[in-house]
């Protein structure tokens, strides 16, 4: 995707926005964001007020470059390789702070880690340089809702309330980047996303999986998340009476959508929370949804829905 002259002038206006300590949603590869000026605290607050979030949650404080993401966080000689091997992309690493670092303490909720990413959108990095700024932004959504893949759904979301949405069109990942705490002695998948543990792996050895305690960790692994207005029910191949169907793979009968019909993970993760918005539209008592296979993207399709299904 290219920047045309129309766009770079919203751009513009978008960065004096922040600059100005105002939000700002924008689409970067995963999702969209809602964006804030990371150095200002009444910036930051603005955040958390507009989608109710717990003032203990830790932002994501996104940069345009591994230069700029060492001022904010200490990076070991691990956390460097990682670094240049999946940045710009959608992966987040938790980092020691730097002593020096300038971003608001509200927006790392008080802790002495910080949680930095380099996205891989043209109109997320253009926004930030142009912002001349770290920008702090979560997904764009009422905490504890659908997280956003098209610029409506932020509007939707946050009417009257934000007054700037850069429009990239769909989100090419469509979940949330992976979450990598990389600050202490072991290495610990904190969200599962695109980038898998075994991606990780690869390039660094054996890292610990989801521990139990990663809820205390990363507070936003809060166990209802993702949560549509009606029911979830899980691995479900048939739907009963009233209850809509979101299907997977060819074998999945009289369904209502399907997250693909090939089966293919890359496209149902893409679909993902369109089609659950889409589907808690039509007012039904519940979404019944078809067993997602756990391995590949599929764990972290899986880790979504299971948030999305948990009591309230
Ligand atoms: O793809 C994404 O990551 C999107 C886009 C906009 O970049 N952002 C996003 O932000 O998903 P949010 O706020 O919805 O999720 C951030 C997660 C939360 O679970 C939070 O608890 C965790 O990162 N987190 C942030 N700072 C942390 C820290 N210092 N230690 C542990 N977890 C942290
Ligand atoms: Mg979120």
């Amino acid at each position: 995707m290219s920047i045309n002259a129309m766009m770079l002038k919203e751009i513009k206006d978008a960065a004096i926005q922040i600059q100005e300590g105002e939000l700002v949603g924008f689409p970067t590869e995963t999702v969209y964001g809602l964006g804030a000026d990371a150095t200002s605290d009444g910036a930051v607050t603005k955040i958390f007020t507009t989608k109710g979030r717990p003032r203990f949650n830790p932002l994501i404080i996104h940069v345009t470059s591994i230069e700029e993401a060492r001022q904010y966080g200490v990076f070991s000689k691990v956390a460097l390789d990682i670094a240049h091997h999946f940045w710009p992309g959608p992966l987040t690493l938790i980092l020691p702070r730097t002593t020096e670092c300038p971003i608001s303490w509200l927006a790392t909720a008080g802790l002495s880690t910080i949680a930095l990413r380099v996205p891989d959108h043209p109109i997320a990095n253009e926004l930030i340089k142009r912002a001349n700024r770290p920008i702090a932004a979560p997904s764009a959504n009422r905490s504890g809702k659908i997280s956003p893949t098209r610029a409506e759904d932020v509007i939707n979301e946050f009417r009257n309330k934000v007054e700037t949405v850069l429009d990239g069109g769909n989100c090419q990942v469509g979940l949330e980047s992976t979450v990598l705490d990389i600050s202490g002695s072991k290495t610990v998948l904190l969200r599962p996303g695109y980038i898998t543990q075994c991606d990780i792996e690869n390039k660094i050895g054996p890292i610990n999986k989801t521990i139990d305690n990663a809820k205390i960790i990363a507070p936003g692994m809060l166990e209802s998340h993702y949560a549509p207005d009606c029911k979830v029910r899980l691995n479900v191949i048939s739907s009963e009476n009233g209850e809509l169907f979101l299907g997977f793979g060819e074998n999945s009968k009289n369904t209502t959508l399907n997250l693909s019909v090939t089966g293919n993970l890359n496209e149902a993760a893409s679909n993902l929370f369109q089609m659950l918005r889409e589907l808690d539209g039509r007012g039904a008592s519940a979404i019944a949804i078809a067993p997602i296979p756990e391995h590949g993207l599929g764990i972290a399709i899986n880790d979504r829905l299971k948030r999305a299904a948990a009591p309230r």
